[in-house]
C-alpha cells in the first residue's frame, strides 16, 4: 500500500474521508495532521482522534497544526454545517491515544524525509499546514509524491461566497502559496464534488453493516436532514471523501493541467480560484484540475468501502 497522510479539519465529510482511507487496502494511513477550519483546532484534533479510535486505529498518530490562517483570521467557522463540535452533533467515544507532541509540519516533514516510497498527502481542510510546510521544510515538501487538495472551483462559483469555496476562502494566502508550488498537485473542487451526492440508500447500507457504519451514518444524519429540508433532495455532498477517492485510486477523476491563481484581494472575489481553462498548461506550477467525474461510481466506491470497513 502507498503511504498516505490526511491533513484535515473534521468535519462531517472529513470523518467519512478518514474512514474511507482506513477501509481501503491501496493506502497505508501513516499520519493525520489537523488544521483549523470547520471548527476550532482543538476540536478538529479531538475529532480526528475519536474517528480513528472508532475504526480501531488509534495507533495512527495525530499531530496538530495551524490554529489560524496565515494572514487574516478565518471570518467564521462552519458549525452551522457540521454541528458546533464538528461531527454532526454526535459524541464519539474519546480516544485513549494522546496527540502527537510534534507540530503538524514537523511530523509531516519527518515522515516525508524518512519514507522510501513517495507519500500521498490529501489536504481536505484549509491549506494552512501545507503552506507552512512549503515555507519551512521545502526539501521535505519536494518529496510529496502527490498532493490531493479538496477545494476551489473552476466553473461553479463558490459555496461560501459567490466566488469562493470554503477551504480556499478560509485561507486564501495559504492557497495561493500551495497552488503556486511545483509539487505534483490534483485539485478536487466543487465542479466534481457537487454532482457527487451520497443518497440515503447508500448511507443505510453501511449503517446496517456494523457499529462503525452506524456511527458514520449518525454523523451524517443532521446533514442529511437539512439537505432534505432545504432542497427536497435526499442526499449529501461529501466533498472530502471524493478527494480521498482520487488519492486512493489515482485517475478516478478526469483531470486537465491548468494554470490556477487564487484571488487574495480583500474584495468580493477573495478566495476564488481562477482556473485558466483556455488552454492546457505545461508550466511547472500547473495543477491537475479535476474536471470530470463518474459520480455514481464514486458513490458506489465510498459506500462499498465503508460497508467493508464496518463489517470487519
Ligand atoms: C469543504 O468545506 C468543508 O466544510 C468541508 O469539510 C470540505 O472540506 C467543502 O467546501
Ligand atoms: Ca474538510
Amino acid at each position: 500500500p502507498r503511504p498516505l497522510v490526511i491533513d484535515t479539519d473534521p468535519g462531517i465529510d472529513d470523518a467519512l474521508a478518514i474512514l474511507l482511507a482506513l477501509g481501503s487496502p491501496e493506502v497505508d494511513l501513516r499520519l493525520v495532521t489537523t488544521v483549523h477550519g470547520n471548527v476550532e483546532l482543538p476540536q478538529t484534533t479531538d475529532n480526528a482522534l475519536r474517528v480513528l479510535h472508532l475504526a480501531g486505529r488509534s495507533d495512527v498518530p495525530v499531530a496538530a497544526g495551524a490554529a489560524e490562517s496565515l494572514v487574516y483570521p478565518q471570518p467564521e467557522r462552519a458549525g452551522h454545517v457540521h454541528g458546533a463540535a464538528g461531527l454532526g452533533g454526535v459524541q464519539l467515544p474519546p480516544s485513549p491515544a494522546a496527540v502527537d507532541p510534534r507540530p503538524a509540519v514537523v511530523a509531516l516533514a519527518e515522515l516525508l524525509l524518512s519514507s522510501d516510497e513517495p507519500v500521498t498527502v490529501a489536504a481536505i481542510g484549509p491549506w494552512t499546514n501545507v503552506a507552512l510546510l512549503l515555507a519551512t521544510y521545502p526539501e521535505a515538501a519536494e518529496r510529496i509524491g502527490r498532493l490531493v487538495l479538496m477545494g476551489g472551483s473552476a466553473g461553479r462559483g463558490g459555496n461560501v461566497t459567490a466566488a469562493a469555496e470554503f477551504n480556499v476562502w478560509a485561507d486564501p494566502e495559504a492557497a495561493a502559496r500551495v497552488l503556486g508550488s511545483t509539487v505534483p498537485t490534483v485539485l478536487v473542487g466543487l465542479d466534481v464534488t457537487l454532482p457527487t451526492v451520497l443518497g440515503e440508500e447508500g448511507v443505510a447500507r453501511f449503517a446496517a453493516a456494523g457499529p462503525v457504519g452506524a456511527s458514520a451514518a449518525a454523523i451524517l444524519q443532521q446533514y442529511l436532514d437539512r439537505a432534505r429540508g432545504s432542497s427536497g433532495t435526499t442526499g449529501v455532498v461529501v466533498h472530502d471523501a471524493l478527494a480521498l477517492t482520487e488519492a486512493i485510486v489515482p485517475g478516478t477523476l478526469g483531470t486537465v493541467r491548468r494554470d490556477v491563481v487564487v484571488d487574495t484581494t480583500r474584495g468580493a472575489g477573495r478566495g476564488q480560484t481562477l482556473v485558466d481553462r483556455r488552454a492546457v498548461s505545461d508550466s511547472p506550477t500547473a495543477v491537475d484540475v479535476a474536471e470530470t467525474v463518474d459520480s455514481a461510481a464514486a458513490v458506489e466506491f465510498l459506500v462499498g468501502r465503508l460497508t467493508g470497513l464496518a463489517a470487519r
